[in-house]
């Protein structure tokens, strides 16, 4: 069978990473759970990590039962059972849009934990200020709807409100926050300024645990905002935590030629497993067990050796790997290998830990939809329901 594969000391290596920036700093660092939520990977970074982000409920949940600590949790819109659930456990509650606020502005407000300070309550703002490369995951593209830009604030009663929260970044450097932080500075600098601001949530997307990344400076502009706001400021990385600890292990089914095409078949699909793949798209690295190889996935299992994949026709056997789906475009790309490729063979693909298998389960937790249906007389009946216990049976 194919297979997800975690390394639990590749997780511990990245948290204890994050954990030294977090002491520098004095930033507390959560573990976006939308990233990676695998209950028994998250045993291995709850040492080190302040809590979760979540994106809903489920997710909350989910921190609240696998990982403790803190719970900040930000979603585009609540249901009223979702936001009642969880004015009972979460510490952050985020909301994005103004229309959000306003509709449960004084729900909150009569709740006790806000009112005692244990729960507060934040807006995710919008800078409007993009240093991404790909549209499909830059928050501050015209026509976004994620956080409220500097205008619509205006004239908006915000008393109840201590959090500010932007998350605009996706696999970037500490120079990029910093030019986002002095961007959202100009814009909301008053704002963050007031006594009644006392968070500061930096969002996610920062490469922290990447051997290039400048952790320096991520403290040293962490310890400003610190010292010139007295806000509490939180980061929320996903794909730090998890990068480099897991690839997905794959099996060639079929191997054979059609339309000029070298064909591999694979026992796993880009669009049911990796749907990364096809929506960004991208290209993953992919390895084959080699003896004498000497490739390095972000796992290597004891024993085995593998050999790195070249581009189409940069070494002698070219393949279209393939999924064994019926979607014409379900392909993860063309590869080369130094050997012909043969049935059951093990094709690595590699860093597959983070997104990769959310993206498979419940994506952010977002609840399933029932499925229901329509009977000759008209009426409806609903078949099956979801569950938090699905979302969770999934997560290994
Ligand atoms: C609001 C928010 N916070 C945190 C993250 C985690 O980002 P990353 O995994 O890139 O660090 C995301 C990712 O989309 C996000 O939308």
């Amino acid at each position: 069978m194919a297979q997800y594969l975690i390394s639990l000391p590749a997780l511990e290596r990245n948290a204890r990473l994050l954990h030294e920036v977090a002491c520098a700093s004095g930033a507390r660092l959560l573990v976006a759970l939308k990233a990676f939520s695998c209950t028994t990977g998250l045993k291995a970074v709850q040492p080190y990590a302040a809590g979760c982000c979540a994106s809903g409920l489920y997710e909350a949940r989910l921190a609240a039962r696998h990982l403790g600590g803190h719970v900040a949790v930000y979603s585009p819109a609540y249901r009223e059972a979702e936001l009642a659930e969880l004015l009972e456990f979460a510490h952050h509650i985020d909301f994005n849009s103004v229309p959000q606020w306003q509709r449960w502005r004084s729900t909150c407000l009569a709740h006790p934990r806000v009112q005692s300070g244990e729960l507060q309550l934040g807006l995710r703002i919008n800078p409007c200020f993009s240093t991404g490369h790909t549209a499909i995951y830059d928050p501050c593209v015209p026509g976004s709807r994620l956080g409220i830009p500097a205008d619509q604030l205006q004239g908006v009663e915000l008393t109840g409100i201590s959090g500010l929260h932007f998350h605009t970044l996706c696999e970037q450097g500490a120079q990029e926050l910093i030019d986002t932080f002095r961007a959202f500075e100009k814009q909301f600098g008053s704002l963050l300024a007031s006594p009644q601001i006392r968070y500061l949530n930096l969002g996610g997307g920062h490469w922290i645990t990447k051997p290039d990344y400048d952790r320096a400076a991520l403290i040293s502009l962490v310890r400003e905002i610190r010292e010139m706001y007295h806000v509490e400021v939180f980061l929320e990385p996903g794909e730090a935590w998890a990068i480099h600890t897991g690839v997905l292990r794959a099996r060639v089914l079929d191997v054979f030629e059609s339309l000029g095409y070298r064909h591999a078949i694979l026992d796993v699909s880009a669009s049911a497993h990796m749907p990364d793949v096809l929506e960004m798209p991208y290209r993953p690295d992919v390895f084959a067990l080699s003896p004498g190889g000497t490739g390095t996935p972000a796992l290597a299992l004891p024993g085995e050796q593998y050999s790195a994949a070249g581009k189409a026709g940069e070494k002698a056997y070219t393949y279209r790997l393939g999924a064994p789906t019926c979607l014409a475009g379900d392909v993860i790309g063309d590869y080369s290998f130094d050997h012909p490729l043969q049935v059951d063979d093990t094709i690595i693909l590699d860093d597959m830990s983070h997104y990769t298998m959310v993206k498979t389960t419940h994506f952010n937790g977002v609840p399933h939809p029932d499925i229901a249906v329509l009977h000759a007389d008209g009426h409806v009946q609903v078949v099956r329901t979801f569950s938090y216990a699905d979302f969770e049976s999934r997560l290994g």
